[in-house]
C-alpha cells in the first residue's frame, strides 16, 4: 500500500516531533498534524516552537509548508488520509476506578470518535501515545462498533524517544517496534508502516510483534530504566554514611558487560512524563490481573524515587540547622533533566513544594524552564522568585540546591558566587554535577549524593 498522506491527532511533544522527522525523511508524504488546542498549533506555526529540542528548529524550517502542516483539528483533513497516528495525551486517571494509577483514555476515545465518520475504508491507524496501555484495542473497538463495512487495521508503534535527544533517537533509533493484529490486514498494515521507517532505519532494527506485546514492551522498557535508577539511588544513603562513593560504584558495576553503564547515575530522583506514569500503569495492570506481588514490586520502584526526593529535601533542611524558615535558597534547575524545558513530574517541583512548606524563600533559576516552573508553582503561598541569572539567584542565599545538571552550571564562577552568599554557604548537589573538591576548596559546605559531605576542616 502506498502511503501518500498521514494525519496525526495531537501536536504534543511526541506527535509534533515525530511527524516532523517523518516529513523530513519522506518529502513525498504529506503530513498534517492536528490539535484541538489552537495555541499549540499557533506555536508550531511560529518561530517559538512549543517544544525545545536540539535539531528540531532546523527540520521545521525545511519541512513546514512543504509537506508538513500543523492545523487546528478539522474533519476535512481526514478523508484522504492513508494513515492516522494517535499522539494525544494519556494522563494518569485522577478520578474513579484506578485513580492515580490507571491511564485516562478519554482523549484517545474522543479522537477515535472524531475521525470515524470521515475515515476511508482501510485507513491504517497507528497508536503512538506515550502511555499505550491497551489503547490500540480501545481505539479499534470504537472504530469498529457502528460499523458500515469499513475496516481499519490498528497498529501499536510505541515511541522510545527521550527528551533532549528526541531528534537523534528518531533519526537513529535502537529499534522500531510495530505491533499488529495477527491477520493478513494487520500484517499488511505493519509492512506499510515499516516501509516508511525503512527509508532511514536499517531493516534489522525494525521488529514486529503482536499489539499487546508492543504496548507492554514500552512499559517494560521504562520500568527497567527507572528500576536501574531506583536501584543505584537505593545505594546512596549507605554510601553517605560509610565513606563509599556511589560514582565509583556506578563505574565499577557499569563495566560489567552484563550490567552496562547507562542509567546508573545516582541523583535526587527521576522525573519526566513517562516513568512514574508508566510504572504505576504497569502496577495497576498487574493488580487488575490478580498479581499483587508483581504490582507491589513495580510500585516500589516509584516508592524508592519518592523516598529519594524526600531524603534529599530533608537533608537540605536538616543541614540548615533544621530550619529554612525565611532563608533564601537558590534552586539551580527546574526541568526534569537538562536539554528540555519540560518540567512534568520534575523532582524540582516536589523539592520546592516541601521547602516552601517550611517557609523558605526560593530563588529558582533554569536556562529553559522558568516559564513552566512559574506555571507549576502558580497559586502557592510563599516567597518564590524566578530568576534567569544564576548569579543573581545565588546572591544572598544560604545554599544552592542543584536539581538539574545543565552544562551552564559547570561554567559558573563559584568563587564569585560564594563571595555573594550568606555564610556558611552550602551546596546540595542533587546530581553530583559540580566537582565537590573545588567547591570545598572555595569554602562551601558540600553535600553530594551518595558520598560523604565535605565540610570545612
Ligand atoms: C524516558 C525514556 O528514556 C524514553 O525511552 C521514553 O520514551 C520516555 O521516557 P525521558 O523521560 O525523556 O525518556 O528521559 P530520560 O532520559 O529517560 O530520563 C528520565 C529521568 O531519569 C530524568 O529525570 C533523569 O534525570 C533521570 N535519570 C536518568 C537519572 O536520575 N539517572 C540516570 O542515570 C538517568
Ligand atoms: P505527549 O508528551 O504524549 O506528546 P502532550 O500533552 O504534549 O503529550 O500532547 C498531546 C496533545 O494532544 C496536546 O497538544 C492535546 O491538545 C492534543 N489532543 C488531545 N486530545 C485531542 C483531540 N481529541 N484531537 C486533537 N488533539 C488532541
Amino acid at each position: 500500500m502506498k502511503i501518500r498522506k498521514i494525519v496525526c491527532i495531537g501536536a504534543g511533544y511526541v506527535g509534533g516531533t515525530t511527524m516532523a522527522v517523518i516529513a523530513d525523511k519522506c518529502p513525498d508524504i504529506k503530513m498534517v498534524v492536528l490539535d484541538i488546542n489552537p495555541r499549540r498549533i499557533a506555536e508550531w506555526n511560529s518561530d517559538a516552537l512549543p517544544v525545545f529540542e536540539p535539531g528540531l528548529k532546523e527540520i521545521i524550517a525545511r519541512c513546514r509548508g512543504r509537506n508538513l502542516f500543523y492545523e487546528d483539528a478539522h474533519p476535512e483533513a481526514i478523508p484522504d488520509a492513508d494513515m492516522v497516528f494517535f499522539s494525544v495525551n494519556t494522563p494518569t486517571k485522577e478520578f474513579g476506578e484506578g485513580a492515580g494509577m490507571a491511564s485516562d483514555l478519554q482523549y484517545n476515545e474522543q479522537s477515535a470518535r472524531f475521525i470515524l465518520p470521515h475515515l476511508k475504508d482501510g485507513a491504517i491507524i497507528v497508536e503512538k501515545s506515550t502511555v499505550p496501555v491497551q489503547t490500540a484495542e480501545a481505539i479499534s473497538r470504537i472504530l469498529h462498533h457502528n460499523n458500515d463495512g469499513r475496516h481499519f487495521p490498528v497498529l501499536s508503534n510505541p515511541e522510545f524517544l527521550a527528551e533532549g535527544t528526541a531528534i537523534q533517537d528518531l533519526e537513529d533509533p535502537d529499534r522500531v517496534l510495530i505491533g499488529c493484529e495477527e491477520n493478513e490486514a494487520g500484517r499488511a498494515a505493519a509492512r506499510a508502516l515499516a516501509e516508511i521507517y525503512r527509508r532511514w532505519v536499517p531493516e534489522e532494527r525494525i521488529i514486529f510483534s503482536n499489539v499487546w506485546s508492543a504496548e507492554l514492551s514500552k512499559l517494560t522498557a521504562n520500568a527497567f530504566l527507572a528500576q536501574r535508577i531506583s536501584s543505584i539511588n537505593a545505594m546512596t544513603a549507605l554510601c553517605e554514611v560509610t565513606n563509599a562513593s556511589v560514582t565509583e560504584i556506578s563505574q565499577a558495576i557499569g563495566m560489567d558487560s552484563r550490567i552496562g553503564s547507562k542509567f546508573l547515575e545516582a541523583g535526587v530522583g527521576f522525573g519526566g512524563s513517562c516513568f512514574r506514569k508508566d510504572i504505576l500503569n504497569l502496577s495497576y495492570i498487574c493488580q487488575q490481573q490478580g498479581l499483587p506481588e508483581e504490582a507491589a514490586y513495580w510500585k516500589s520502584v516509584v516508592g524508592m524515587n519518592d523516598y529519594q526526593i524526600n531524603r534529599f529535601t530533608r537533608n537540605v533542611i536538616d543541614r540548615q540547622f533544621n530550619t529554612v524558615t525565611g532563608k533564601k535558597l537558590a534552586v539551580f534547575g527546574f526541568a526534569f533533566k537538562p536539554g528540555t524545558n519540560d518540567t512534568r513530574d520534575s523532582p524540582a517541583r516536589y523539592v520546592c513544594l516541601k521547602l516552601l512548606e517550611e517557609r523558605a524563600h526560593l530563588a529558582i533559576t533554569d536556562p529553559e524552564a522558568l516559564e513552566n516552573a512559574q506555571r507549576d508553582l502558580q497559586g502557592l503561598t510563599g516567597k518564590v522568585e524566578f530568576e534567569p541569572d544564576p548569579y543573581k539567584a545565588a546572591a544572598g542565599a544560604h545554599a544552592i540546591v542543584l536539581i538539574t545538571h545543565w552544562d551552564a552550571y559547570r561554567k559558573l564562577d563559584y568563587r564569585r558566587i560564594f563571595a555573594t552568599m550568606e555564610k556558611p554557604a552550602s551546596f546540595f548537589d542533587g546530581r553530583n554535577w559540580i566537582d565537590p573538591h573545588t567547591l570545598h576548596e572555595i569554602g562551601f559546605h558540600v553535600y553530594p549524593i551518595g558520598k560523604s559531605p565535605l565540610l570545612p576542616d
